[in-house]
């Protein structure tokens, strides 16, 4: 199956950076949300980003102009109908995530492809409830997604090797280097990541080193450009602890345990960057 013209459901921070992707690689886009608001908001946020790219010298004007004129939004979904390809990336919520699967399972035409870019939700578990099952997969893009080359393509258990093949192939046409990966709690990179930040934790409440050193070790030691606190306080200490929480849940292995600094951080309000105190103040 070619993919000819992409569908978004969401214009939010994963939606609106997938449809840039798109756009920018020359394939033609529809993008949906719930509200003119919500669409025009999310193509503001496109515009804002190609410009920052012409001045950095990766795009020209002419680049932009042909992006933005390849990107339709909408807010009802029949305009989705022409897409071969659509990727759901509204918010994180499993019943809201099936309702829109299924009001697009029975508007797309049969042979249209499914993805959804859901971080924690079983993409297996998300393919049964719809009718096309061997047509749908996970397209997990990293944000921001214009600038993050990776996709996780997740195979259902039920996932066809064409529709594999057919996503894989939209990816390197994006740009972007797609890894393979069985569906499983936090597929791989979230799987390995948040573990380390859990272990960040526990030698921070042990004493065993400062903040700063902590994150200044993992840095100069292993070369990451973050240190995991700092970057614990960029994802969010809450959602931390909710996905070691669903890892504990579903292997149901002790060594998911969340660290107790982390619940307590959680239940103090220190959120991280976004309530302005995590493990640094902001
Ligand atoms: N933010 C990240 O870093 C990140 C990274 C990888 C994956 N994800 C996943 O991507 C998905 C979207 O996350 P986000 O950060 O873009 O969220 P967001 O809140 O920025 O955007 C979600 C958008 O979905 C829209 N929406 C809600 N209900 C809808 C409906 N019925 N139809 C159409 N649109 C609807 C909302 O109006 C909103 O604009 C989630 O599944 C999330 O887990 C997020």
């Amino acid at each position: 199956m070619s993919i000819q013209t992409v569908g978004i459901v969401g214009a939010g921070t994963m939606g609106n950076g997938i449809a840039q992707a798109c756009a920018v690689a020359g394939i033609p886009v529809v993008m949906v949300d719930i509200s003119e608001a919500a669409v025009q908001k999310g193509l503001a946020t496109i515009a804002g980003s190609l410009d920052r790219l012409i001045k950095k010298e990766k795009i020209t004007a002419a680049d932009k102009d042909k992006a933005l004129s390849l990107i339709k939004t909408s807010t009802s979904y029949d305009d989705l109908k022409a897409a071969q390809l659509v990727i759901e990336a509204a918010t994180e919520n499993y019943d809201l995530k099936v309702k829109i699967l299924q009001q697009l399972d029975s508007l797309l035409t049969p042979e249209a492809l499914m993805a959804s870019n859901t971080s924690s939700i079983s993409i297996t578990k998300l393919a049964a409830v719809t009718q096309r099952a061997d047509k749908f997969i996970g397209m997990h893009f990293f944000n921001p997604v214009p600038m993050m080359k990776l996709v996780e393509i997740i195979r259902g258990l039920q996932t066809s090797d064409a529709t594999h093949d057919a996503v894989k192939a939209l990816a390197e046409k994006l740009g972007k280097t797609p890894i393979t990966v069985k569906n499983a709690p936090g597929f791989v990179v979230n799987r390995i990541l948040v573990p380390m930040i859990n272990e960040a934790f526990y030698v921070l409440a042990e004493g065993t080193a400062t903040p700063e050193d902590i994150d200044e070790g993992m840095k100069l030691g292993c070369n990451h450009p973050i240190g995991p606190l700092a970057l614990a306080d960029m994802i969010g200490l809450d959602v931390c602890l909710a996905v070691m929480e669903v890892y504990l849940e579903e292997f149901g292995d002790s060594k998911y345990r969340p660290c107790y600094l982390l619940r307590e951080m959680v239940a103090a309000g220190r959120l991280g960057r976004k309530t302005g105190q995590g493990v640094y103040t902001y």
